[in-house]
């Protein structure tokens, strides 16, 4: 079986499995990092979004052959409980979220954006988090957190 070689979170990875099975599946099962969360399982909630390069991407819809080589970022790698992202701090300020489900993933779509664009408009915030599903409405919450750590990021 040949290994597959990624750096996650910066640090290099080699997988020796099966290389058409999912990126959450080795993610979640082999890899320890549990951040991305199964939902729908077809590219359709968001919530196992996971960063390769600077797009998010749905680690439930990406075969571990096609990362080879790249780097990908999961909500592990983003924050932590002692050195949180500028995300993770706006989104506790601002209350953004309930059960907290979908999070992970919303997370990773704003931290995409704001990689390509980081100082987005409203709309383009909602814009980048319309695949991101989350089914207890905090929708709104969540836009205005993404503008707070914009703001945060372009003050420093
Ligand atoms: S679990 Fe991957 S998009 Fe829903
Ligand atoms: S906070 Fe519950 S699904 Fe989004």
């Amino acid at each position: 079986m040949p290994s597959i070689r990624f750096r996650l979170n910066g640090v290099e990875t080699d997988v020796d499995v099966e290389s058409d099975r999912s990126l959450l599946d080795i993610l979640r099962g082999q890899l320890g990092m549990t951040g991305p969360h199964f939902g729908c399982g077809s590219n359709e909630c968001g919530a196992c979004n996971v960063i390769i390069g600077d797009r998010a991407v749905a680690a439930c819809d990406t075969p571990l052959w096609s990362v080879a080589d790249k780097d990908i970022i999961t909500i592990e790698g983003l924050g932590s409980a002692q050195k949180p992202h500028p995300l993770q701090r706006a989104f506790i300020a601002e209350q953004a979220l309930q059960c907290g489900y979908c999070v992970s993933g919303i997370l990773i779509s704003a931290a995409a954006l704001l990689m390509r664009n980081p100082s987005p408009s409203g709309e383009e915030i909602r814009g980048a988090l319309d695949r991101n599903l989350c089914r207890c409405g905090s929708h709104n919450r969540m836009v205005r957190a993404v503008l707070r750590a914009a703001a945060e990021m372009a003050a420093r």
